[in-house]
């Protein structure tokens, strides 16, 4: 089935302007990103979009890593577009990602682990909807 998926490339992606290269990985893998948007997220949107996390010890860094510097953020579409996403991207901890995965060839640590995925159908519908409209999606 056709699915689409909510991605983030990361600050330590934008960061040191490797954001092309990682796109390239994700259309290589059969992904097409149908919607794209640059920004900077606020401190509010950083905390809301990582609520479910709000009891870790790291949210702190978490949010804090997110809003130091801009993102990119996306629609991916595909057959089983969410689980073939979190197989490109690998592992959170790069130490345990697998080889020719975003996170192996890109992440710095497991906070600056280059892009973010969502974990279900349900959770992209949810995390598309913080940032876009349908308008804004062209399949
Ligand atoms: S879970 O619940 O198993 O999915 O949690 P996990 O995959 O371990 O991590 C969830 C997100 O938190 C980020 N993370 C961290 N950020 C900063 N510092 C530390 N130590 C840290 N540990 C985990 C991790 O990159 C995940 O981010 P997203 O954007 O959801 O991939």
């Amino acid at each position: 089935m056709t699915e689409r998926t909510f991605s983030i490339l990361k600050p330590d992606a934008t960061r040191r302007n490797i954001t092309g290269k990682i796109n390239a990985v994700i259309e290589e893998a059969g992904l097409r990103i149908v919607a794209q948007r640059r920004v900077h997220l606020t401190e509010a949107q950083a905390k809301k979009f990582y609520e479910v996390h709000a009891e870790r010890p790291f949210y702190g860094e978490l949010v804090a890593q997110m809003t130091a510097e801009p993102v990119v953020v996306q629609v991916l579409e595909a057959e089983g577009a969410v689980a073939k996403y979190r197989e490109v991207m690998g592992a959170t901890n790069p130490d345990n990602a697998a080889e020719g995965t975003i996170r192996k060839l890109f992440a710095l640590s497991i906070g600056e682990n280059s892009v973010h995925g969502s974990d279900s159908l349900e959770n992209a519908g949810i995390e598309i909807a913080q940032f876009f409209t349908d308008a804004d999606i062209v399949g």
